[in-house]
């Protein structure tokens, strides 16, 4: 039975619910999805609710959105431990933990200033391969170094908004 961790938020008929979202992460979630969100949709945010799993969690309600792969490998960047449920007719027909990819090329930079990924006019994408799940770590392909989940967070959704 899918609880809403007592602060009372609707189901919702059609769309997704991206549950156990990190503490706070909420926002990020919602600004990396931004551009497939459009205007106009219906989304219930829950920040800081009880998890017997995480202690603390953030919920994203989106009414009548549908995500693509694409995005969910994205929400994984900010929230590893987020579950994304479809919902179609109130029923949650799709549960899916998301999954960092194994490799991830062009939207993360290299945290080292003198990469060839960060010279000016060298159009080398960045690459990163994952090392590490959790916490998440992924490690340039040309120089070797570490991006850790605070900064790959900082990158992908901003500073903290709370
Ligand atoms: N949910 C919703 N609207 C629905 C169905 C489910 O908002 N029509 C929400 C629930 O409130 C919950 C999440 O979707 O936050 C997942 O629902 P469900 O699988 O029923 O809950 P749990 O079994 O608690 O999920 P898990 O095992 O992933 O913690
Ligand atoms: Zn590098």
């Amino acid at each position: 039975m899918g609880g809403d961790e007592g602060l009372v938020v609707r189901k919702i008929r059609h769309g997704t619910v991206i549950d156990h979202i990190p503490a706070g992460r909420a926002l990020r979630v919602l600004r990396l999805l931004g551009a497939t969100l459009g205007g106009g949709r219906r989304i219930a945010i829950v920040i800081n609710a009880e998890s017997r799993k995480l202690g603390r969690k953030d919920i994203v309600k989106i009414e009548g959105l549908e995500p693509r792969v694409e995005d969910l490998d994205r929400i994984a960047l900010v929230a590893p431990t987020a579950t994304v449920n479809i919902v179609r007719d109130y029923r949650v027909v799709v549960k899916r933990k998301v999954e960092p990819p194994a490799e991830v090329r062009g939207i993360l930079r290299c945290a080292n200033p003198t990469c060839i990924t960060r010279k000016p006019g060298e159009p080398v994408t960045p690459r990163f391969r994952l090392v590490s799940r959790d916490p998440l770590e992924y490690q340039c392909v040309y120089c070797g170094s570490i991006l850790g989940e605070r900064e790959i967070v900082e990158q992908l959704g901003g500073p903290a908004p709370l």
